[in-house]
């Protein structure tokens, strides 16, 4: 297997920029279609969609430049390629907080997509109040002359955690990081009022799935 450093150096008279940028599109490409797949297997077997929507992005060449400013890196691409991990992006967006790890436990069980890291912001929410599950994992992308290993981030978020993640970071944008102290407080009302929206909605669905049990006895 051919490593992505190595393809760069390969490439590099060329235009390795266009070539990777092709290679991470090409990673989002397989792993949108993989997530496609097991949604619709599980419509088919359990008549339930757990993916809401799907949200694909390939970062900005300026985000990766500011990106690699903040990480102290000269700007190269392989220093990109190296230490930008989420150049590939793709959110899946679902119902309820249950969903999150039934998707992650699917995602995982793909033998040929290798999980690099795991951070459970659900579990454990940042500061900010942000909500969500992020597994970077590689995928193998196959070119006409071999397979490429390309890093792709997956933020998994309920639909009211998606909600308050938007208005967070145009907030964060607007005021370069520094909102005001009540804005932040009152972001971080929110983001318990949206725990505490995922937990009901949880609860009544479970409850009308335990009814339709009931009745179908
Ligand atoms: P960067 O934050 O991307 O430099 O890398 P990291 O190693 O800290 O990764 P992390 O998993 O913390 O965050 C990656 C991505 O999650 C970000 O690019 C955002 O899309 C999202 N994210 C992380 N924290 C927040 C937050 O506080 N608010 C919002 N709205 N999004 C966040
Ligand atoms: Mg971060």
């Amino acid at each position: 297997m051919e490593k992505i450093e190595q393809t760069i150096k390969n490439y590099e008279d060329v235009d390795s920029w266009k070539t990777i940028m092709f290679l991470y599109t090409s990673a989002i490409k397989t792993v949108e279609m993989k997530l496609e797949i097991l949604n619709d297997e599980f419509q088919h077997v359990h008549q339930y969609n757990p993916i809401e929507h799907i949200k694909t992005r390939v970062k900005t060449p300026e985000s990766i430049v500011k990106k690699l400013r903040k990480y102290e890196k000269e700007i190269s691409v392989e220093n990109m390629v190296k230490y930008v991990n989420d150049i590939a992006g793709v959110r899946l967006i679902c119902s309820f907080t249950s969903d999150i790890y039934r998707l992650a436990n699917m995602i995982a069980s793909q033998t040929d997509l290798k999980i690099i890291e795991i951070k459970d912001y659900n579990k454990s929410p940042k500061d900010s109040g942000y909500k969500s599950y992020h597994m970077l994992v590689s995928v193998p992308v196959y070119l006409s002359d071999g397979m490429v290993d390309t890093k792709v981030e997956i933020q998994i978020r309920t639909i009211a955690m998606d909600f308050w993640a938007s208005l967070e970071h145009k907030i964060y944008y607007k005021f370069e990081g520094n909102a005001p102290a009540h804005i932040s407080r009152e972001l971080r009302e929110c983001a318990d009022m949206v725990s505490t929206l995922d937990e009901k909605m949880l609860s009544l669905n479970e409850e009308i799935l335990a009814c339709s049990r009931e009745q179908e006895r």
